[in-house]
C-alpha cells in the first residue's frame, strides 16, 4: 500500500511573513489529517520561518532546487547541509520550470538525485512532456529519457527512497489538467519502466505524484486511479482552503 502524498510547489511566491500566515491557516485546518502525507515547499527564504511552525504536526517541509556540491564557490546557489539544517526531509528535483528557464538537464538531475540521497532527503523527482512533443507521440520516449538518465546508476534500493512526480508541462499552471486516464496512463508506463530497470517490487512501492493544474474539483477523481499516489500542486497550494481541500479529497486513498 502506497501512502498519498500531497505536496505544495509555492514556487516563487510567498515572503516569510506570507509563509507563515499560510502556514497558520493550514495548521488549523489540517491538525488531525491522518492517511497521508503532506509535503510544504516554500522558497528557500522562508523554509526556516515555516519549519519553526510545523516543527512537530505532521507536516513535512521540502526546498524547491538544490545544488550537488557540498559547499564552494557557487555564488547564489544552495546547498544540501543548508536546507537539510532548516528542516527539509524533501526536496523537488528538476522540475519543468528548472529544466526549461535554468538549463536543468537529465544530468544535474541524476547529480542532484545521488546527493539528496547521500544527504537522506527525499527527493521528488519531477518528469514529463511539453506539448509538443505529446503532439508528436513522443511522451513515453519523453519520460523514459528522464527516468533513465535522471536515475542512471542508482540502486534498486536507492530508487526506493524516491518519490516521481509526472508533470505534463503543458498541464502546468494552464488549467489544462490532464484527463485521469491521461496521467494514468503515463504512470502506468513509468511503473513498468522501473519494473524492467529494477525488480516488480521497486515499482510497485515507488510513489508516483501527478502535477499539472490540480484542483480541490479534479484531484479525487486523479487520485481514483490506480498508479496515482498523490499530487505535486502549485497555484492551488497558495490558498489553505484549497490546498487543505486537496489533502481531504486525497486522503479517502490513504490508510487510516
Ligand atoms: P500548477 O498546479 O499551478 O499547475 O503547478 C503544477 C506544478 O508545477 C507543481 O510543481
Amino acid at each position: 500500500m502506497r501512502k498519498p502524498l500531497i505536496a505544495g510547489n509555492w514556487k516563487m511566491n510567498k515572503t516569510p511573513r506570507e509563509a507563515a500566515e499560510l502556514v497558520q491557516a493550514l495548521k488549523d485546518k489540517l491538525t488531525e489529517i491522518d492517511g497521508v502525507d503532506i509535503v510544504l515547499a516554500p522558497s528557500f527564504t522562508a523554509l526556516e520561518t515555516v519549519y519553526n511552525l510545523i516543527k512537530g504536526s505532521k507536516l513535512g517541509l521540502g526546498a524547491q532546487d538544490v545544488h550537488w556540491e557540498e559547499k564552494g564557490a557557487y555564488t547564489g546557489e544552495v546547498s544540501f547541509s543548508m536546507i537539510k539544517e532548516t528542516g527539509c526531509q524533501y526536496v523537488i528535483i528538476g522540475h519543468s520550470e528548472r529544466r526549461q528557464y535554468f538549463g536543468e538537464t537529465n544530468e544535474t538531475v541524476r547529480r542532484k538525485v545521488k546527493a539528496a540521497l547521500k544527504f537522506d532527503l527525499t527527493p521528488i523527482v519531477c518528469v514529463g512532456e511539453r506539448l509538443e512533443e505529446r503532439e508528436k507521440g513522443k511522451t513515453f520516449q519523453v519520460v523514459e529519457n528522464h527516468i533513465k538518465e535522471g536515475l542512471a546508476t542508482l540502486s534498486g534500493e536507492a530508487v526506493l527512497k524516491i518519490v516521481i512526480a509526472y508533470e505534463p508541462v503543458w498541464a502546468i499552471g494552464t488549467g489544462r489538467t490532464a484527463t485521469p486516464q491521461q496521467a494514468n496512463e503515463v504512470h502506468t508506463f513509468i511503473r513498468q519502466l522501473l519494473s524492467d530497470i529494477y525488480n516488480r517490487d521497486v515499482a510497485s512501492q515507488t510513489r508516483i505524484l501527478y502535477g499539472g493544474s490540480v484542483k480541490p474539483d479534479n484531484i479525487s477523481a486523479l487520485m481514483a486511479e490506480q498508479e496515482i499516489d498523490g499530487a505535486l500542486v502549485g497555484g492551488a497550494s497558495l490558498e489553505a482552503q484549497s490546498f487543505s481541500e486537496i489533502v481531504q479529497r486525497a486522503k479517502i486513498k490513504g490508510v487510516n
